[in-house]
Parts: structure tokens; sequence; C-alpha cells
């Protein structure tokens, strides 16, 4: 019986070493995790079985079994599961796949401190039973295969890798505790532990002592037990196991659907991102149940991908056991479900919004910018999500609801007034805004790309438009401006000519020139025409090589600047010298920097910005 020695990938032999070398004070999470992997394998095992019942012929009972030997200080973990053969064992405990342990590698700061604290905010998986072992065997034998398999390391960046006719199916964890870990050896120990992390496993744990068997949890699927029952520590602990995750639960969503179709919903918000929120396949992850029989947690048809952070399980009674992936596509009363389970999410969040703003502000900052995506592809819902937005504003740093926004809308204001670009601080220095700061207009600051997107699909709030500050047609013109502000212009015929002028000079590197309502303090500025794609959207197009070319834009004057007065003043007294030139070049390249745009003719703004200061010296 040959044996093979491999080596860790990179990363695991990274991880390991922070693991065997931590001082992680609570390791007892290994069991935790031991467990976890046991639970998922049998429940992989029970779904397969559906469709090859052959796989479990003869042992169908799911249980993980603990058993510790004080003689020879092991910690044996063992399931019937699905088991693992050669190459799964390569592939899952030699390599990283993805999952909290990839995010930990992910957060490593290389400060050995804040890394092992890490540990228990990530879970490392099956790699934490190196924290209380110095060598770990698995046994193991795949469902529906011939031979065992043997897997041993000592965490060292090596394995082991070697037949094991003898094996039985499904895995059996040897952990061989190191020195000063004997508390692993007593039952009550790991009864404890059992209880604190894995009472919501839905098979029995079973802790082998004296040779008789004690089931240590409560074994029954939690989301089948009373909401009275059940304590909010368990539907942490059963959050933790189901999503992999390791923060708190923003917002638990537990009940039963009953009437025509029967299914059972346990839901949680995470309150931390999970660490592929923005991955491109956009994944839903709850998983699916079928009278409590695992069944996939790729089911995209059950939530629509705007509700991706959630997590949980779904238990339908109506679905068929063995639903195949084709089946669950357009599958009516899989359509049912998923609505009552938006209908109900949204309805929750709803609730949370109108007890705690604070709170709600929570959600917000970590999944706003995802729901809002809903608002673009859920025709259906879309003013119950608008109604759930909150926004930043250039007179609120709190997110603020749309309802508030009306509500203190200036007289003449007829629209809801937005910005878009990539961060509110730069974003309220825009000249687009000072106008409507000028009149005490509030605009809202939008800075997540799904706001270029769904402007386009939702015309309005409450039969109130929106409308880009950014965007030419935006009119000021029946909001009052206060007094104070009013400031002499040039004569109409010397700024119309000053603008003509413009034109000539600037040729097709503007769509217009045109005289400004928006502009206060800055003497130009830059707009998208009617019905062009905003200037940030067209920015992030470029970014993501969606597009290559420059769009001409609207350079607005501002006819109160004295810059503008002068320059309007001198064209209407000598007309358009060469100096002319230069200038509205200069100040199209600035308008375009406090874009944030790219000057293209870097040169040639060089030369006219040296030629202006030399003339400043006089
Ligand atoms: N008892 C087991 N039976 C069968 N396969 C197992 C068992 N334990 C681990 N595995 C396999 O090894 C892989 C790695 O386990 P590990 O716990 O490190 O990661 P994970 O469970 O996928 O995710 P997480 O980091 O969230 O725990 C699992 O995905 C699974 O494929
Ligand atoms: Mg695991």
């Amino acid at each position: 019986m040959t044996e093979e020695k491999l080596s860790f990938q990179a990363e695991v032999s990274r991880l390991l070493d922070i693991v065997v070398h931590s001082l992680y004070s609570n390791k007892e999470i290994f069991l935790r995790e031991l467990i976890s992997n046991a639970s998922d394998a049998c429940d992989r095992l029970r779904y397969a079985a559906i469709t090859q019942p052959e796989l479990t012929a003869g042992d169908g009972q799911f249980a993980i079994r603990i058993l510790a030997d004080a003689t020879a200080r092991t910690l044996t973990v063992v399931d019937n599961g699905i088991g693992m053969n050669r190459q799964d064992l390569i592939d899952n405990l030699g390599t990283i796949a993805r999952s909290g342990t990839a995010n930990f590698l992910g957060h490593l700061t290389g400060d050995a401190r804040k890394d092992v604290a890490l540990i228990g905010q990530f879970g490392v998986g099956f790699y934490s039973a190196f924290m209380v072992a110095d060598r770990v065997e698995v046994i193991t034998r795949r469902a529906g295969e011939e031979m065992g398999w043997r897997w041993e390391s000592d965490g060292k960046g090596e394995f082991t890798v070697a037949e094991s006719p003898e094996a039985g199916r499904g895995a059996r964890i040897v952990l061989h505790l190191r020195e000063g870990e004997d508390e692993f050896l007593q039952p009550y120990r790991l009864r404890q532990i059992v209880k604190t992390y894995s009472d919501h496993i839905g098979l029995p744990i079973i802790i082998v002592e004296d040779g008789k068997d004690n089931v240590a949890n409560t074994a029954s699927a939690l989301w089948t037990r009373a909401k009275g029952e059940i304590t909010a520590e368990q539907y942490k602990e059963f959050y933790h196991h189901v999503a992999h995750a390791f923060d708190e639960p923003w917002l638990t969503i537990h009940y039963k659907a009953e009437g025509a179709i029967e299914y059972a919903g346990l839901l949680f918000v995470p309150r931390a991102r999970p660490f592929d929120l923005f991955h491109p396949e956009r994944r839903q992850h709850v998983k699916l149940y079928v009278k409590r029989v695992f069944i996939t947690d790729d089911c995209e048809e059950l939530l629509p991908a705007y509700l991706r952070f959630m997590r949980g399980i779904v238990d339908s009674q109506d679905l068929p056991l063995n639903v195949s992936r084709e089946m669950l596509q357009h599958n009516p009363v899989l359509a049912k479900i998923r609505a009552g389970l938006v209908k109900r999410v949204l309805g929750e969040l709803k609730k949370k919004a109108e007890e705690s703003q604070e709170d709600y502000a929570v959600f917000w900052e970590a999944f706003g910018a995802v729901l809002k995506e809903g608002l673009y592809e859920d025709f259906e819902r879309r003013n119950e999500i608008l109604e759930l937005c909150r926004f930043r504003t250039t007179k609120s740093d709190a997110p603020v609801s749309l309802g508030e926004y009306v509500a203190r809308m200036k007289d003449g204001q007829e629209a809801i007034f937005t910005i878009t670009g990539d961060d509110p601080a730069a974003l309220r220095k825009s000249p687009q805004l000072e106008g409507f700061m000028a009149r005490d207009v509030e605009v809202l600051l939008l800075t997540d790309p799904i706001d270029e997107f769904w402007g386009s699909a939702v015309t309005d709030y409450q039969g109130k438009p929106f409308r880009s500050v950014a965007q030419a047609g935006t009119d000021l013109g029946k909001i009052k401006k206060p007094e104070a502000s009013e400031e002499a212009e040039p004569p109409a015929g010397e700024l119309s000519s000053l603008i003509a002028a413009f034109k000539l000079a600037l040729g097709d590197a503007v769509k217009d020139v045109r005289r400004s309502e928006r502009l206060t303090d800055s003497a130009v500025c830059l707009v998208a025409d009617d019905g062009e794609m905003s200037m940030h959207l067209e920015r992030l197009l470029r970014q993501h090589r969606q597009v290559d070319a420059v769009a001409p834009r609207i350079l607005e004057l501002n006819p109160s600047h004295p810059l503008i007065r002068r320059l309007a003043e001198k064209t209407s007294q000598e007309g358009m010298g060469e100096a002319l030139g230069d200038m509205a070049h200069l100040l199209l390249d600035q308008a375009r920097i406090v874009e944030g745009e790219s000057v293209p003719d870097a040169a040639g703004f060089a030369r006219r910005f040296a030629a202006m200061l030399e003339k400043g010296l006089g």
C-alpha cells in the first residue's frame, strides 16, 4: 500500500502556520467546525441518496459520533456522510476552496496578534483542528466507492494520502491532541461545546461515554421548532453554521407559510457584507430544503439577486424530494415561495426602518447598494423598494428617505434633484450644486454604481420626477433665489457675443456653450445635454473599457462671475483675440478637471497656462 507525500497549497501552509502557532484563546471552536463539516457531508449524501438510494443502503440513519480516548489522547469525530475519495482529499484538505477560510486569508494583516484574532472572526474550517492537535488523520470512504483513503498531516506543510480498505462510509477525523489540551478528552466539556455551538444541527451528535451513546444536541432542524422555544444564541449559532459567517445577524426572520403552499423560512440579514456580495455571478445563498432534506444552496430561483445578502434556509413541503436542477427552473411552487419570501423580507425591512433609523442605517450602509438593484430589476416591487431606500444628501450625511426629502422640498421645487459620483465629499464640492445650495435646495448624493442605472427605470417618486443637477435641462427658474445672492451680470448682448466667441474657439471640443443658471461661485462647469449619458456613467464605462470615446459636453458660463463679466466686456470691446481662444480652452480644461475628467491635450493646457501666468506677471 503506497503512501503519497504531497505539499499543501501555499495559502494552506500560511494558514496552518498561523493556526498551529496561534495563541488563540477560544480553541474550542475547532469542534464546531468539524461538526459543521460532518453535518454538511450528511446533508449532501441524504440529497444524493434521493436519486441513488443504494448510496445509503444498510446505513440510512445519519449521525455524528464523538469519541474521546484518554489513553491514546485522541479525539475522534465520525460521520456516515458522503465521505471523500483520494482526489477529494487532495482538493479539499490540501487547497483552500472558496469558503470562510478563503475570506480569512483575504483579511490577514501580517500582524500576528491581529491575525490570530481573525481565527475566531472567520473560523478556519477543517484546519482549526491543528489548534489543538499536532497530528490529524482523516480515514474516509466516499459513498458508493469501494476504496477508502487515509489522509494524515502534522500541519507543517505536507500531508500523506494512502489507501485504507477498512475505512467506513463517511469520514473519521482523528485528532492527536497536543500537550495541555486534555480538556477536550472530557465528555462534559465536549457536551458543553456541542450545546454552545452545534445544538441546532439537525441530526444527532452522539458523545460516546464509557461505551454508552449520549445525544448531546436537540437534533431537530431548528426551523421546525416553535419560535418561542429558540434562544437568540441558538438562532445566532444556526446563522453561523448555515452562512459560514461569524458576525451577529442583523435581522432574523423565522416563519411558516401555510395555505396553498406550505414552507418554513429561517432567514438572516447579516450585519457584515459577505465576501462575495459584489461577485459578478451575484449568487444567492439561501439553502433549499424539501421536507427537511437539504437539496441545494445554489437555487437562483429562490430569491432575486437584489436580496442575495440573505442567508438561511427555506424548507418546502410541496416540492418533490427528487427535485432536479431543471425542475427548479420555472417551477410554479418555487415561484410562489419566492414571491412570499420577497414580500416577507421587504416587509420586515420596512418594519426595521420604522423602528430605528440608526439601526436601519447599519443595514443600509452594508446592503443598500445591492437592494437598489431591485429598483432596476423588480418592476412589481419598485415602489416598495423605493420606500426602503436611503440617501445621503447635500443637507444630511445620515441616510434620508425619499419621504423625508419630499417633505422638505422648497416652494416651486417640482423635482427630486440628484447628482452622481464616486464620493460624497467630492460631490459636495461640485460646481453644478452651487445654484441649488444657494437656493437651499437639497440634492441627493448618489455614489453607488447602480445609481447610474436605476434612474432609467424609476421615473418618479410620488409623482416627483428625478432630475440630475448635472443635466442641461434641469431648471431652477421656479425656485426663488435669496435676494442677497443677486449679482451683477454683463449686458445680455455682451454675454452672447462671448458665448459665440467661445463656441468658435472651442469648436467640437464642446457640444454647446451656454449661460448658466446653476453656478454662483465657479466661472464655468460642464453639464450633459438632456437624454445624454451622465458624465459619471461615461467615466465608469470607460474605466470598464465599455466605451472609449469622450462625448463633448455643454460648457456653462456663470454670467455673474467677475472673470466672465470681464471677458464679456473685453470681447465686446476688442472682439475675439488669440488670448480669448486660450482662455476658452483653459476654462474648458478647468471644468474637466473639476469634473474628474482628464485633460485631453495636456501639453496645450500647460502651454496656455504658462502663457496666462506670464501675462499675469504683467
Ligand atoms: N467530514 C467531512 N466529510 C466530507 N467532506 C469533508 C468533511 N470535512 C471537510 N470536508 C471537505 O473539505 C472541505 C474543506 O472544509 P473546510 O471546513 O475547511 O471548508 P468549508 O466547510 O467548505 O467552509 P468553511 O470555511 O466555512 O468551513 C469541505 O468543503 C468538504 O468538501
Ligand atoms: Mg467547514
